[in-house]
C-alpha cells in the first residue's frame, strides 16, 4: 500500500467520520487530484469510501486482508512484527521467512501470506493453505538460548495462539501434545518450528503458524487423518484477519518477553493447564516401541512429554501420538 494512502486510512480512523478533500491535501502535502487518486487506490483494494463534495470522504467498511497497515495500528509489541512483510501468493511462508532470516532481516519480522501452495505441515505432510481464508504466519526469532531449547518456542507460540481464540471468540481451545490446537476436540491450528543453528547456538528460529479462521467445511481437503475444524464452524462468526493476526503477535510478544526474562516455566505451566491431557489417562502409540499407556504428567524443559506409568515410573516421549483415555 502507498504511504499516503496509509496515512488516509490513518486520518478516517481518527477522526471517525468525514474528512475533506482540503484538510488530506493540506496534512499529506500533495494536490486534491492526488487524494482522489490515492482514495481510486484504497477503493480498488476493498475499501469503502463514501465520497461527498460538500463534506469530504468516509470510510464506510475495510476488506479482509492482512496489509501490513491494517495489523499494525492494531499491534501494541516490543519485538514481534516490527516487519511485516504480507504475500499474496507464496509457497511456504515459513520458506520465505527463512529466506528472510538468511539475509539478515530483523527479530520480530513477521511474513504473512494470504495463500501458499506449499504449505509445510510437520512430519513432511502438507497444510492444507486456500486463499483469503485462514492465518498462514512466520515469525523470525533470535533468542540466545541452546539449540535443545529450541521447542520450548514450540509451546510457547501454542500458548498464544491458544490466548488469541480465548479473545478474539471467547472459546476455550485445548493444547494436544506436541503442539495442536484443538476446539472441541478438533485440530484449529498448527505450529512448525524450524530453525538454523551451530552446535552451541541458535543462529534463528522460525515461528510457523497455521490458524484455519474462515474457511468453510467444503474447503478442507477430504483425506485428513485428524478432525479439522475452523473458528467460523465452531463459534459462527468471522474474524478479521488482521485483528486476529494483531491479538496473536501481542500475545506472542508478550509471552517472548516473558521467556527471555524468566525462561520456560511460566510458559510450562499454562500450557499445561491448557492441554487436553491434563490430569488423563493417556496411551501414546510410536512406531517403533510399544504402546505406553499411564497418567499424564506434564512436560519437561526439553518439550518431551511425560507419562507416569503404573509401576511409578516415569517414560519421557519424544514422538508419537496421544490420545487422552
Ligand atoms: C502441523 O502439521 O500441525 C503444522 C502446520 C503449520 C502450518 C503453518 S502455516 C504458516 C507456516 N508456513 C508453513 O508452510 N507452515 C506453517
Amino acid at each position: 500500500m502507498h504511504q499516503k494512502a496509509a496515512t488516509i486510512l490513518q486520518f478516517f480512523r481518527q477522526q471517525g467520520g468525514f474528512v475533506s478533500g482540503e484538510q488530506l491535501s493540506r496534512e499529506l502535502g500533495v494536490s486534491r487530484t492526488a487524494v482522489w487518486k490515492h482514495i481510486s487506490a484504497l477503493r480498488a483494494a476493498g475499501y469503502q469510501v463514501d465520497a461527498y463534495p460538500s463534506r469530504g470522504y468516509r470510510l464506510l467498511s475495510s476488506p479482509d486482508i492482512l496489509a501490513a497497515e491494517e495489523i499494525s495500528v492494531q499491534l501494541d509489541t516490543a519485538i514481534i512484527g516490527k516487519r511485516l512483510v504480507n504475500l499474496a501468493l507464496t509457497a511456504s511462508t515459513n520458506t520465505h521467512a527463512f529466506r528472510l532470516a538468511e539475509e539478515g532481516a530483523v527479530e520480530g519480522t513477521v511474513v504473512t501470506a494470504d495463500e501458499q501452495n506449499k504449505g509445510k505441515g510437520r512430519l513432511g505432510r502438507i497444510w492444507s493453505s486456500p486463499p483469503g481464508a485462514n492465518l498462514y504466519c512466520s515469525v523470525i526469532l533470535r533468542p540466545q538460548i541452546k539449540p535443545f531449547e529450541a521447542p520450548q518456542l514450540t509451546f510457547l507460540s501454542a500458548v498464544a495462539v491458544a490466548r488469541a481464540i480465548e479473545q478474539a471468540f471467547g472459546l476455550k481451545p485445548e493444547i494436544k501434545w506436541p503442539n495442536d490446537v484443538l476446539i472441541d476436540g478438533k485440530k484449529v491450528a498448527g505450529l512448525l518450528n524450524e530453525m538454523s543453528a551451530e552446535t552451541d547456538g541458535i543462529n534463528f528460529v522460525i515461528l510457523g503458524i497455521g490458524v484455519n479462521l474462515n474457511m468453510t467445511a467444503d474447503q478442507f481437503p477430504g483425506d485428513l487423518r485428524h478432525p479439522a475444524t475452523s473458528l467460523y464452524i465452531e463459534g459462527g462468526v468471522k474474524v478479521g484477519r488482521a485483528r486476529f493476526t494483531a491479538l496473536l503477535l501481542n500475545e506472542l510478544d508478550r509471552l517472548y518477553a516473558g521467556f527471555l526474562d524468566h525462561g520456560f516455566a511460566q510458559v510450562r505451566r499454562e500450557w499445561q493447564e491448557r492441554c487436553n491431557a491434563g490430569g488423563r489417562e493417556v496411551l501414546v502409540s510410536n512406531y517403533l516401541s510399544a504402546d505406553i499407556r499411564g497418567q499424564f504428567a506434564g512436560i519437561d524443559s526439553d518439550g518431551a512429554l511425560l507419562v507416569q506409568c503404573p509401576d511409578g515410573t516415569i517414560e519421557r516421549i519424544l514422538s508419537g501420538d496421544v490420545r487422552v483415555l
